[in-house]
């Protein structure tokens, strides 16, 4: 392969990665994408300029483009019908699941929802069971897809035969992912995407415990979930949005106004695409995503939603403990420029001073949520 690129979010999920990486797919002639952590608790949604929109929970975001195809990897876990709907309207042949990935069952389900009344503190999970299919992973006590399409001491199994038959549409294309990736990467051309589910802050090991997801978010993840050899990954392209939000409990900057958050939801309503949640919202927090793209070894930035930012008074940029307030700006709505020097110039500043504190280049702005929203950005 050329470049095997990853993507992965450097805040708490909702980064706006799907759009991103679907944007990408198209533009680099991406034949191959890779969803390495996570499940269905992941959302992502991609919006045509026809204004046709897609969401993806499971399956990597640029699905269904033609030629594509889609692997999901040994490190997500599967829930088999939630997967059967989301895979209903698309080409399967384009499918390859991992033999090795977990898959989630009624129990882990069941189990999410319990676990999170039993808690001391509550997470605020997206009962996609996901915490408890990981768990019964860690414990060896779970069910991988090859044992669910293979094994027969699981047949007959009244729950298990219903997801078996659920996944049945992928069973010719089960197979040990790890060596199938490898071996793409050695004998074709092309480019690789690796797409991480959540956001750096939620990373099992590295976020807020236990406001946490239970997989791993980053490069190392992207490497377990897919048993690529870390040093094969070319490029990551670290997803940042333009300010923060949370949805589900645990630390957050706390700078914004009741009235600016109100401002913020007018312009674009923050609720979360799995769970119809409202999520927290707060400015930009740009010490923590410095710290996460050292850890990640991020190359490039997109910065999405900046639409969103245009029309306050003043914005804000939070740096560890201060607080930068900018001019806010107005005019030529972002959503409409189509290159940098297109935009009002106290949002171009903004950008630079972003890129200026996280000392990552940024590279592509997401300026609204149709697919052609996009700008690119020169090195300054
Ligand atoms: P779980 O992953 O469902 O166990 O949820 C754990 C925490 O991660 C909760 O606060 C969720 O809201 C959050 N979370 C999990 N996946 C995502 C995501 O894709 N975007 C945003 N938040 C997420
Ligand atoms: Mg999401």
């Amino acid at each position: 392969m050329k470049e095997t690129i990853l993507f992965m979010g450097m805040q708490w999920g909702d980064e706006g990665k799907g759009k991103i990486i679907h944007a990408f797919t198209k533009r680099l002639g991406c034949d191959l994408l890779v969803r390495f952590n996570g499940g269905a608790n992941a959302g992502h949604t991609v919006e045509s300029d026809e204004g046709i929109r897609k969401a993806f929970n499971q399956l990597p975001s640029g699905s269904g483009i033609r030629g594509v195809r889609s692997v999901i990897a040994n490190g997500a876990v599967i829930d088999p019908i939630k997967l059967a709907k989301e895979a209903r309207a698309m080409d399967k042949s384009q499918f390859i699941i991992s033999d090795a990935a977990h898959i989630v069952t009624q129990k882990h389900l069941t189990a999410d929802a319990t676990q999170e009344q039993q808690r001391w503190t509550k997470i605020g999970t997206t009962k996609s069971g996901n915490g408890p299919a990981y768990s019964d992973k860690m414990a060896r006590f779970g069910i991988r897809v090859g044992d669910l399409m293979q094994r027969k001491e699981l047949l007959g199994h009244g729950q298990l035969e219903h997801l078996r038959k659920a996944l049945a549409f992928a069973n010719a294309q089960v197979m040990n992912t790890q060596v199938y990736l490898r071996s793409v990467q050695k004998s074709e051309e092309g480019v690789m995407i690796l797409e991480g589910a959540h956001g750096w802050e939620l990373d099992i090991d590295h976020g807020d415990y236990p406001f946490v997801t239970s997989s791993s978010c980053g490069i190392g993840g992207a490497a377990i979930g897919t048993g690529l050899d870390p040093r094969t990954i070319t490029k990551v392209i670290g997803v940042v949005k333009s300010y923060s939000t949370r949805v589900g409990a645990g630390s957050f900057p706390n700078y914004m106004t009741e009235v600016e958050r109100t401002e913020l939801n007018d312009h674009h309503a923050e609720v979360g695409t799995v769970t119809g949640r409202q999520r927290r919202v707060d400015w930009i927090d740009v010490g923590r995503i410095r710290a996460a793209c050292q850890a990640n070894g991020v190359d490039e930035v997109a910065l999405t939603h900046f639409d969103v930012l245009q029309g306050f008074h003043a914005v804000k940029i939070v740096d560890e403990d201060h607080v930068v307030t900018m001019e806010g700006w107005t005019g030529k709505p972002a959503s409409k420029c189509k290159n940098f020097e297109e935009l009002p110039l106290r949002a171009r500043f903004f950008v630079r001073e972003v890129e200026r504190r996280i000392k990552v280049p940024v590279r592509l702005l997401s300026v609204g949520p149709k697919e052609s929203q996009l700008i690119w950005v020169n090195k300054a």
